[in-house]
């Protein structure tokens, strides 16, 4: 058995799913862990491009297993549009290929009403959530209020739990944020109508992934989102409710920490970020814009225009000792073909010292001034590219600095959004 977790080293969109995709080739199971429908894979396979948001990427490649283990929180309405718009366009889904865990948090319609009402609270903390109740679900996870997959066995589990749940809900939408209330009975009707569609799908994953495991299978592990979102390591509080580190890959599938063998980190050639919170290479001017353009970096879950800047070293670091990264991958290299001279911060400047880790406390943070290196930028379509020596010689010079400022070796290299459009200098599977 070989097995990869594929990481976002930066705040996510560092182009996941195109990856997961490709090195999925040679996986049996390709396995979800941490985060819900926040995130957004696109890929693009001859030319269609398909945009997942719960259903682990290997779904489009016939005869793999898709697990979506325990520590995802999964909203049952938008899976089921999710299996559904899939299999209107000829990709086969079935209990075979789709195994959803039991343990599985469910968010629930009152967990998006919550996080929208905080989000538009003019009083409240606006953090730019996607909006999707990922945060409600997780925190009524820790509150022991929350539903599991597992629960829609039981209409009478469910009944109890929903009142149980809905009792504080109701008592927020009415009292403070001034939303209108939910009836117990009207959200029980539509968990009940989940249970024929999602059901078939339902089981133990930890036990399928130990006896994977056990049988020598080939397992993916595909983060969401991006370390700096991590809940414990990230930007706090400008982050997601779950672990994107790979310490979740063990907590949110039910294998043990040293099952874990290979970490690909996952970086794009440049940063962005979306929603609130620092983001010390963030380029506000004509070049930011540029890339923003040029990389359709515009997020897949929520259409927002993602805040782009150049490439940062310290936080690509501060991923892979988090996370244990042995190679990377580097994601979107043709978006800066054309941009003229490149940058990448090899540390930052705070208060006249010279540090190269990101501080914890929000207003350090914000008054460290990044300091660059700089390369002198590329030319012309790389899509072509499909060897080092196929690209012009200023791209390489960049991977070059890549590699100096973050440590770390390419596995890969992506040079456009088709399948094809990579240099693979390292196979896992
Ligand atoms: P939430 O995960 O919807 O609660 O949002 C919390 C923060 O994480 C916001 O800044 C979101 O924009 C960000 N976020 C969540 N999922 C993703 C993702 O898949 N890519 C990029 N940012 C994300």
């Amino acid at each position: 058995m070989t097995n990869l977790a594929i990481i976002g080293t930066q705040w996510g969109d560092e182009g996941k799913g195109k990856v997961v995709d490709l090195l999925g080739e040679g996986a049996d199971l390709i396995v979800r862990f941490q985060g819900g429908n926040n995130a957004g894979h696109t890929l693009v396979i001859d030319g269609q491009s398909y945009a997942l948001h719960t259903i682990p990427s290997g779904v489009l490649r016939p005869g793999k297993v898709s697990v979506v283990a325990s520590g995802v929180v999964v909203d049952p309405e938008d899976l089921i549009r999710e299996i559904m718009g899939l299999s209107a366009r000829g990709v086969a889904i079935g209990p075979e290929s789709l195994k959803i865990s039991e343990k599985a948090h469910m968010i629930m319609p009152y967990h998006r009403l919550l996080d929208a009402a905080r989000e538009n609270d003019p009083s409240g903390q606006k953090l730019g959530t996607t909006g999707r109740g990922i945060g409600p679900a997780y925190e009524d996870k820790a509150a022991r209020t929350g539903l599991r997959l597992g629960d829609l066995r039981s209409p009478e589990v469910l009944a109890k739990r929903i009142a149980v749940a809905l009792r504080e809900k109701n008592c927020l939408f009415e009292g403070l944020y001034g939303v209108p209330t939910l009836k117990a009975e009207d959200v029980l009707k539509r968990a009940l109508s989940w249970r024929e569609r999602i059901l078939p799908y339902v089981v133990d994953t930890a036990r399928l992934l130990q006896d994977a495991q056990a049988q020598g299978k080939n397992v993916l592990f595909e983060g969401a989102q991006g370390v700096q979102l991590d809940i414990d390591h990230g930007t706090y509080p400008y982050v997601t409710s779950s672990n994107p580190t790979t310490g979740a890959v063990s907590v949110g599938t039910g294998l043990p920490p040293k099952a874990l063998e290979n970490v690909l980190g996952l970086v794009k050639a440049y940063v962005s970020r979306v929603g609130e919170g620092p983001f010390p290479t963030e380029l506000i001017d004509a070049a930011g814009d540029e890339i923003r353009e040029k990389g359709h970096e515009f997020g897949t879950t929520t259409g927002r225009p993602r805040r782009c800047g150049w490439l940062d070293a310290v936080v690509v670091k501060a991923a892979a000792a988090l996370c244990g990264v042995g190679q990377m991958a580097v994601t979107k290299l043709d978006v800066l073909s054309g941009l003229g001279e490149l940058k990448i911060a090899s540390h930052y400047e705070l208060d006249g010292e010279r540090i190269d880790f990101l501080p914890a406390e929000l207003a350090e943070l914000s008054r460290c001034r990044p300091v660059y290196r700089t390369s002198p930028g590329f030319e012309g379509d790389v899509g072509q590219a499909r060897r080092l020596e196929d690209l012009p010689k200023g791209a390489r010079a960049y991977l070059d600095l890549m590699e100096e400022l973050i440590g770390l070796p390419a596995a890969l290299i992506s040079v456009g959004a088709e399948r094809e459009e990579t240099i693979v200098l390292h196979r896992y599977f």
